[in-house]
């Protein structure tokens, strides 16, 4: 089986599924934005702040492209990485691309007290979300599959992605 990689909005529990779904596979989980962390020495705010949004995208894509070459993980992606179109028909040539999807509604509330993620500063939480949705949504519904996650819990949303990547 190919690579899995998970796309979708801030807050829709991509690292947290991630790793559910690759303890389930005994698969790798590589979390882009902890690696990028990792490299820089510092959180996503201080990268932003110190270095730009300009520099994180590059790490971003850095950080993915090294690894999408490499079998059996589980790759779990920062909300902007589809933005990139290069990196993200690469994501869509090379793995099985799964997009979790939460309704405004919950991610309005989980994104609520959301901390470390720049994107969001702003004042207006809830218009920056909906700018942010509208652009990105269509972007993400190129991916393979999709996957709602509204009202389901961590297991049956691991268990749904099983049965569609088996
Ligand atoms: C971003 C999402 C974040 C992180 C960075 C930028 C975005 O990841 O990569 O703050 O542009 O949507 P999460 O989707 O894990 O919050």
């Amino acid at each position: 089986m190919n690579n899995i990689v998970l796309v979708g909005f801030m807050g829709v529990g991509k690292s947290t599924v991630g790793k559910a779904l690759a303890k389930r596979l005994s698969y790798e989980f590589y979390d882009s934005d902890d690696k990028i962390q990792q490299i820089a020495g510092m959180d996503i705010t201080e990268i932003f702040k110190t270095h730009g949004e300009k520099y994180f995208r590059r790490l971003e894509y850095e950080v993915i492209t090294a690894k999408i070459g490499q079998r059996n993980v589980v790759i779990s992606t920062g909300g902007g990485a589809v933005m990139n179109e290069q990196l993200y028909n690469l994501l869509l040539s090379k793995a099985i691309v799964i997009h979790l999807e939460a309704s405004l509604e919950i991610l309005y509330h989980r994104l609520s007290n959301s901390s470390n993620r720049p994107m969001l500063d702003h004042h207006d939480l809830k218009k920056r979300i909906d700018e942010l949705y509208e652009l990105r949504h269509p972007i993400y519904m190129k991916a393979h599959h999709n996957v709602k996650i509204d009202g389901k819990d961590l297991n049956s949303i691991v268990e749904e992605i099983l049965s569609i990547v088996k």
